[in-house]
């Protein structure tokens, strides 16, 4: 492989290492999903996206076959006739081997080229399937004379696309990040599991037995904490970000708050809300805690040029605490501004 070409990140600290990267300026906590071909559920838009970081028109999986013209149409109407401010406008696609796809794109772009900021790919299996969006996006911004380009996100939800996704992640600078789709991925995988992302009752591992008889705790691990972490070193060391995709049981708020704290430590930037109460989970997650950014305020204050060693409450800090303080700290002003 290459080395990749930096983006949008710089290197902050002297000497900074090349994994270090200046946190990208657009905040994307959370990427709300509605289905544009639901009039009352259009209707909600202009106030949703006062709420959110970017909002999404979903065209693809849980659209009904019988729905796709209807929901393509009514995310054109939303995209054209709605003032997003600040927030990004995405949508997500049908697939690339769908009926849909060549005129969702198309006739999305030639409508409201100028008002998309992100176009969320599907099933992303390589990054030829990356060339080919880049050109078709290439060719239609300059037939309707899209001003900015568009940009696209892959959802790594197969089996080869997670064997790909360092190939994915370099394939254009169109790539503006990557998200996990758990619950594609485990049916691609072969996972024996009907729930769209979060744990498993039977995933973990069993205590030591101590005396014969006594009952064992079984500890869930996390299903997805390799995947993720693999996206993640695949997208930050091509200046690209990740995210943690869907939590489906809506119930169960507490599940996808640990579920998307996990994504987040792991150096994911956002998750999907596909319920208006995942908006303040991810929200209060994707944002650092407020006594870790005091903290990471004290490292920066002690350490002014980012080099040396110091203690900090018995704790020692040296050039690298200082950059991870640094990504805490960036987060925290870009929360407060
Ligand atoms: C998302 O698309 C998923 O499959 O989890
Ligand atoms: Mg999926």
């Amino acid at each position: 492989m290459t080395k990749p070409a930096k983006k949008f990140f710089e290197p902050l600290a002297i000497g900074a290492p090349e994994p270090y990267r200046e946190i990208p300026v657009k905040l994307e906590r959370m990427v709300h999903f509605f289905p544009p071909h639901m009039e009352k559920m259009r209707a909600k838009v202009p106030d949703m996206v006062k709420k959110v970081d970017v909002i999404l028109g979903n065209l693809e999986d849980a659209i009904p076959m019988d729905a796709k013209e209807e929901a393509r149409a009514g995310f054109i109407e939303v995209a054209t006739s709605t003032d997003f401010g600040s927030t990004s406008l995405w949508t997500r696609v049908n697939c690339l081997n769908s009926p849909w796809f060549l005129d969702d794109v198309t006739e999305i772009v030639a409508a409201a080229g100028d008002k998309l900021d992100v176009l969320m790919l599907p099933k992303v299996e390589g990054p030829w399937d990356i060339h080919y969006v880049d050109q078709l996006l290439a060719q239609l911004e300059a037939k309707h004379g899209v001003k900015k380009p568009i940009m696209i996100h892959a959802i790594l939800e197969t089996a080869l696309g997670v064997e790909q996704v360092s190939e994915i992640a370099a394939a254009s600078p169109r790539m503006h990040g990557m998200s996990l789709g758990p619950a594609d991925l485990a049916a691609s995988r072969g996972m024996k599991t009907t729930r769209v992302g979060g744990g498993h009752p039977f995933y973990g591992v069993l205590e030591d037995a101590t005396e014969e008889g006594a009952a064992r705790t079984l500890y869930q691990q996390d299903l997805w904490h390799f995947t993720v972490a693999k996206m993640v070193d695949a997208c930050q060391s091509n200046g690209i970000k990740a995210f943690y995709g869907p939590f489906g049981d809506f119930s169960d708020n507490e599940a996808c708050e640990a579920q998307f704290r996990n994504a987040f430590l792991l150096g994911c930037v956002g998750a999907w809300s596909l319920h208006p109460k995942q908006i303040d989970i991810a929200k209060k997650v994707f944002s650092p805690d407020v006594e870790e950014a005091k903290f990471a305020i004290r490292i920066i204050e002690a350490m002014p040029d980012g080099t040396g060693a110091v203690m900090i409450d018995g704790k020692m800090q040296d050039d690298a605490t200082w950059k991870q303080a640094k990504v805490i700290v960036d987060l925290a002003k870009q929360v407060a501004a």
